[in-house]
């Protein structure tokens, strides 16, 4: 799907941004090996998040939907049975690298594959600690799925460096250990999205580092997932970041979740100058939500910390946006992670703001913004890569464009946020 975006310089209006994904993901999965029956409220209509349903669905679990709720009937840790054919993880990444860890715990040989993006993303990071803990596993050139996942005698548990700041491996290694009888323990040097331990109730503690140690085995026991899931941070991410760079308007978010560990682009932002305010916040289960309302600013460069690209890592490409409008020369480093999300997010990122006449200087793990605050730009056509959050990234480009963008492949923001097109539309019109 091609889309032609001649916004001008202003939205008004509010929005609800749809359901946090990466909670989604787990409140399916945790219900699924529950003990019980599970309620589930706000499940998001996303790609991702529909994806896991199914796959649990395979795996002989009963899904019923009510509305914009689920029902998940759960068959205990041990409850889920072989498919008869592949898993199709399509294009998410969370579900493959989740699933697996309970998978191969609970000892279920079966073979999980995904889309050609998803079939490009490295799954040697699960692999090898999992095959640590007895684990057998193979891939596509030992990484690529698909994925294979073969009968062992037991998994054993371990202490383990996560390498990588990645919620995805922690989550995986995390769930894996519900299915031995040592403890895993997992260190994490860099902090990374902590709804895994939240949901499950983890014990977690801090190491004489500083390091946040979280810890499984097979006597912790699963609750059930009885909660509605808050607005999606990351989605909501696009409009904070539209509403500050826009040259009028205002826009109004509600039900936007406010995990500390999903966050900081809010705080990026308001250093940068953003004038975001938040108008109330409350608690929805074990997270904070917040209705927030972000009016344009004149923003200064900034230079993000390490531990704030391992937290914003999934608002890198939007983030960018912002940079390139603002005053000074700004750095993301460290993000090498971004080569392999759903495309290779700094190629995407660095080839569009060029497009845009912006100055970049692309590293192996990042780049340098020379930011404008005044610039505008002529009409630019831009391929997608298959990648939701580009497609995204680049319709919140138009609102600095005095031309046409035009966005190839916009249908795949669908991914995460499906009515994302439909929001914008009310915006324009608000
Ligand atoms: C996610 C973790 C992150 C993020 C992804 C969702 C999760 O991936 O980019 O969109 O829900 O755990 P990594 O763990 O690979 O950093």
């Amino acid at each position: 799907m091609i889309k032609t975006l001649k916004v001008g310089s202003g939205l008004s209006g509010s929005l609800t941004v749809p359901p946090d994904k990466s909670i989604a993901h787990r409140a399916a999965m945790f219900a699924a090996i529950a003990d019980g029956v599970s309620h589930i409220e706000n499940y998001p209509q996303a790609a991702d998040p529909q994806t896991t349903l199914k796959v649990i669905t395979d795996l002989g679990i009963r899904v019923e939907r009510e509305g914009s709720s689920v029902v998940i009937h759960g068959r205990g840790r041990y409850g889920l049975t072989p498919a008869s054919q592949a898993l199709d993880c399509e294009n998410s990444g969370t579900t493959m690298r989740l699933m697996t860890g309970i998978l191969t715990g609970a000892n279920i040989p079966c073979t999980l594959i995904g889309d050609a993006s998803l079939s490009k993303r490295p799954m040697k990071r699960i692999m090898g600690p999992l095959a640590s803990m007895g684990g057998k596993l193979s891939a596509r050139e030992d990484t690529y799925p698909p994925l294979k996942l073969h009968a062992h005698q037991g998994l054993s548990g371990m202490d383990y460096t996560l390498p990588i700041a990645s919620a995805q491996l922690k989550s995986c290694l995390l769930l894996a250990g519900l299915y031995c009888e040592q403890a895993v323990r997992i260190t994490e040097p860099v902090r990374s999205r902590d709804h895994t331990e939240r949901m499950l109730g983890f014990s977690v503690h801090t190491d004489a580092h500083g390091h946040r140690v979280i810890e499984s085995s097979k006597q912790h026991a699963l609750p059930l997932q009885n909660f509605a899931i808050p607005g999606d941070f990351s989605s909501a991410a696009f409009w904070m970041v539209a509403g500050s760079i826009m040259q009028h308007g205002s826009i109004t978010l509600t039900n936007v979740g406010l995990n500390p560990t999903r966050d900081a682009t809010l705080h990026i932002l308001k250093r940068m100058g953003a004038n975001i305010q938040i108008l109330s916040s409350y608690k929805a289960g074990s997270e904070t939500v917040a209705d927030m309302m972000i009016q344009p600013a004149r923003l200064q460069a900034t230079t993000l910390t390490e531990s704030e690209v391992a937290i914003a890592i999934d608002e890198l490409p939007v983030l960018s946006l912002a940079m390139s409008f603002a005053d000074g020369i700004s750095e993301v480093r460290g993000a090498e992670e971004l080569r392999v999300k759903e495309c290779d997010r700094i190629d995407a990122v660095v080839d569009l703001l060029r497009l845009m006449q912006i100055e970049v200087e692309a590293f192996r793990d990042g780049f340098h913004i020379t930011g404008k605050p005044d610039h505008t730009f002529s009409s630019i056509h831009f391929d997608s890569r298959h990648d939701h959050r580009i497609a995204m990234m680049a319709a919140i480009s138009a609102l600095r464009s005095h031309g046409e963008v035009t966005i190839e492949g916009a249908e795949h923001a669908s991914v995460s946020y499906p009515s994302f097109w439909s929001d914008y539309e009310s915006l324009q019109q608000g």
